[in-house]
């Protein structure tokens, strides 16, 4: 196989703007399925989560064969890239085995926050990147507005811009062609020794783990003996193949090429993302740049509504995690939830798609408790310090183990200890901590000037310190830019849906975390009948604590159903109250008087309450439905 005739690329786009859409009409224009298989939806989002939420989570590749003008074959490799900011380390891995990139904007929608994010990312991989305006059948389409905004937002030259509606198959032979010719072929040397980077694995029922490789230098073939520089370990390469999108069996892949090996891995946690691959007898000089462990920013606890569920909660995490190594479990018990997990996501969204796996593949009834960002704690100097002793641990959380909650240690400025809490029931005694630090991120909106003012708002309601203002685009198209400090604490609540909510969908935000800052944070616990609900207690900032408890209480009050007693619910800070609410007693015979004679009503109302009993938590002899803790955490 010639180098030359081989182009590496990926599809980069906003979510919705039809990355999907794109890549499986190149497959089907390049004859790699038929179009009976592909009206079975877009083949590259293969979990059914995916297809349901629309968002492409695993990183997929494609080797298409296309005919080019000059009449030779070329052999294009197309890497499927997730959407989400939650996702964005898997982006920049892909990204890292390319030489080029597809920018797909969306006609009539135009440059979105996520659209930036990816680009900015290609572009320092020394990207040559292609504009492919796509869904040009749209009538509210607005192509050449698009191309302004792109040179102006992006400074990309977008006069060669592709315009295509990947819908209605227009522009897809010019893509190709746009491939071939603007895209540089890779370079290497198929005769140095083996030098692959390891992008991508999956857990595959069939074969086990899939490695998904670049090679950079050398040959890899079937049957020989293989090392991942960074892991230090040896295996015997049993598979080599590509997928076009159904697997294909090679005998090798050559410097320059995208595939796939297996070499009998049990785990995905065996596997390093960016991990250097060589010969175990010939192996290279220098290792690749190396890797980045990605770490869960956003925890809660999991807890199964039936105590009986834990080892079917454990299985099942341990399942999932077989594919999915960025998320991180330990268990935990709660002196109210008995025993659960505490669990590491990416973001919200990775958290979200999580628990419905559980709940819909697992068939489990699951508690979750408030999402906490990672607080770093600046211990006061005690004795205590002086012989608990140096416990370190490793994060390693691809090898399957998580650090403890807290005991993570380092030097605070003033010779005390810093550690790392992940679950707000473990909140060191106020006494002892020196001070706090928690996570920010800096965050870029694009927004229509009618939604400017309440997401001005939002913002400064979450603490945030603007940073930037200006406009991008003309006409119909021009938007906010707006760029924002906050604090991670504030986001991860609801920001993302509040802030679709009050710009109907319009707004678009994504974000990248800036550090750790000093705050005047609090911890607000919640007492339902005096007793102490440890599934809803947060950090907050003092400043917003009363608020944040106020709205807690009130929403307990109406999703708590009465009982025959009076129950007081509170929000405090140490032992303040800062906030209170009072849930009436009810009066005895409620179905007699709301229901009056209708018999099969009231029976109905029985049965319900009955059923609804099986997911109910006892706190102070007062039962909280499930939804009760979900619905609580969403502020309003
Ligand atoms: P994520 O996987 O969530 O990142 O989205 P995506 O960018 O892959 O978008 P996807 O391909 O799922 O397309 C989003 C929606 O736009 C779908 O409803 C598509 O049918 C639609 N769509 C895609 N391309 C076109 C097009 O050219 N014209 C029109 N009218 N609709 C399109």
């Amino acid at each position: 196989d010639d180098i030359s005739r081989i182009r590496n690329f990926s599809i980069i786009a906003h979510i919705d703007h039809g990355k999907s859409t794109l890549a499986d009409r190149l497959i089907l224009a390049t004859g790699g399925l038929s179009e009976r298989e592909m009206t079975h939806g877009q083949v590259l989002d293969n979990m059914e989560i995916e297809q349901e939420r629309g968002i492409t989570i695993k990183a997929q590749t494609v080797r298409l064969n296309w005919k080019a003008a000059d009449g030779e074959t070329y052999e294009l490799n197309l890497m499927d890239t997730p959407g989400h900011v939650d996702f964005a380390y898997e982006v920049s891995r892909s990204l890292a085995a390319c030489e080029g990139a597809l920018l797909v904007v969306d006609a009539a929608q135009g440059v979105e926050a996520q659209t930036l994010a990816n680009v900015y990312q290609s572009i320092e991989h020394d990207h040559e990147i292609v504009p492919v305006i796509n869904k040009i059948d749209l009538p509210a389409a607005d192509p050449e507005g698009v191309k302004q905004e792109i040179e102006e937002i992006i400074g990309l030259d977008a006069s060669q811009a592709v315009l295509a509606s990947a819908k209605s198959g227009i522009g897809i032979p010019d893509i190709l062609q746009a491939i071939v010719d603007r895209i540089p072929p890779p370079k290497g040397d198929r005769t140095a020794p083996l030098k692959a980077m390891l992008v991508d694995s999956w857990y595959d029922p069939y074969l086990g783990v899939v490695i998904l490789v670049r090679v950079i230098e050398g040959v890899l073939k079937k049957g020989q003996q293989v090392k991942f520089m960074a892991a230090g370990t040896t295996h015997l390469v049993d598979r080599v193949g590509c997928m076009r999108p159904k697997i294909e069996q090679l005998p090798e892949l050559a410097a320059g090429e995208i595939g796939f090996i297996t070499a009998q891995i049990k785990e995905v946690a065996e596997t390093r993302v960016g991990d250097t691959i060589t010969d175990a007898k010939r192996p290279t000089a220098t290792a690749l740049p190396g890797f980045k462990e990605v770490q869960p920013v956003v925890f809660c606890g999991l807890f199964p509504v039936d105590a009986a569920d834990f080892e079917k909660l454990r299985e099942s995490l341990y399942k999932l995690r077989l594919n999915d190594a960025s998320f991180s479990f330990e268990t935990e018990s709660s002196a109210a939830l008995g025993f659960g997990f505490r669990c590491g996501f990416l973001g919200l969204l990775h958290l979200e798609i999580i628990q419905e796996r559980l709940t819909r593949e697992y068939d489990l009834d699951l508690i979750t408790t408030a999402p906490s960002v990672v607080y770093r704690m600046h211990l006061t100097r005690s004795k205590k310090d002086a012989t608990s002793g140096g416990r370190s641990f490793e994060t390693g959380l691809r090898r399957g183990s998580v650090p403890p909650q807290d005991e993570r240690e380092g030097e605070s400025g003033s010779g005390g200890q810093i550690i790392e809490l992940h679950n707000p029931a473990d909140m060191p005694d106020p006494n002892r901590i020196e001070m706090i630090e928690e996570p920010w991120i800096s965050a870029t909106i694009y927004t229509p000037d009618e939604y400017l003012g309440a997401i001005l708002k939002l913002c400064q309601d979450r603490r945030g310190i603007q940073k930037g203002l200006t406009y991008v685009g003309s006409g119909s198209h021009q938007r906010a830019q707006l760029t924002y400090e906050l604090p991670l604490n504030e986001v991860v609540f609801d920001f993302y849906d509040r802030l679709k909510s009050i710009s109907r969908g319009y707004a678009s935000f994504d974000y990248e975390q800036i550090g750790h800052r000093e705050g005047d944070l609090v911890k607000m616990s919640i007492l339902v009948n005096e007793e102490l609900v440890d599934a809803l207690s947060m950090i907050t900032h003092r400043g917003t604590a009363e608020a944040r408890g106020r709205g807690m209480c009130e929403r307990l009050k109406e999703l708590i159903p009465r009982h025959l007693f009076k129950i007081p619910i509170q929000a405090a800070i140490g032992g303040k109250v800062i906030a209170r609410e009072t849930i009436s007693a009810m009066r005895k015979d409620v179905t007699a008087k709301c229901y009056g004679g209708d018999a099969t009503r009231k029976r109905k109302l029985l049965e319900k309450q009955k059923k609804g009993k099986a997911k109910m938590r006892e706190y102070g002899n007062v039962s909280i439905p499930q939804e009760a803790f979900i619905a609580a955490l969403r502020m309003g």
